[in-house]
């Protein structure tokens, strides 16, 4: 079997996480977006993470899917909010739509998402922003410290669990 994991990440939670799936997959090998080939015909599994920006994958990896064809994907990928809400099923049902026109051949086995820790210099800018469409309601203060501790190693354990069930034939 030949695997492969393709990850974006701008400041490491979904390359920590990208690591750990790699790491329990046959024959794997590990690329940032930006070194992945455009044809992956050769691989069994692909594993594909992003990070969350704006409610969807990533503009590195919205750009390298629109090459993926005849693919057996499966996403996994970081954000902010709780991988529990509505907006997280949003954003992976957004992922999946990138790589499911019919006439591609792709095929998408799952998706997964975990926290990860919010760039603080982010959050300051947004916090600055006159209108902030955020306020920071005692909710977002908890939800940011909780993505503060993410990932962790029970959601490496938990994307690692993910992956395996596309692995077994
Ligand atoms: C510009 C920007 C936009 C973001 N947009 C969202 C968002 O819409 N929803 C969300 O839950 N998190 C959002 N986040 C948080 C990131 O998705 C999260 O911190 C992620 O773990 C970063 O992963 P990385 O370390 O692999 O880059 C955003 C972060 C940045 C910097």
């Amino acid at each position: 079997m030949k695997t492969l994991v393709v990850y974006s990440s701008r400041t490491g939670n979904t390359k920590k996480v990208a690591q750990a799936m790699a790491g329990v997959m046959p024959g794997c090998e590990l690329l940032p977006v930006e070194e992945a080939p455009s044809s992956v015909d050769q691989y069994d599994v692909v594993a594909v993470g992003y990070w969350v920006d704006r409610g969807m994958p990533d503009a590195a990896t919205r750009a390298w899917l629109e090459g993926v064809r005849n693919a057996r994907l499966a996403f996994f990928g970081t954000l902010g909010a709780w991988p529990d809400s509505d907006h997280a099923r949003e954003c992976m049902a957004r992922g999946e739509a990138l790589a499911l026109e019919p006439a591609r051949g792709n095929v998408v086995l799952g998706s997964w998402l975990c926290q990860g820790r919010v760039d603080p210099k982010v959050l300051e800018i947004m916090a600055r922003m006159a209108g902030d469409v955020h306020p920071m309601t005692e909710e977002r203060k908890a939800r940011i410290a909780e993505a503060a501790r993410h990932p962790d190693d029970e959601d490496c354990r938990r994307a690692q669990a993910f992956i395996r069930r596309f692995l077994e034939r």
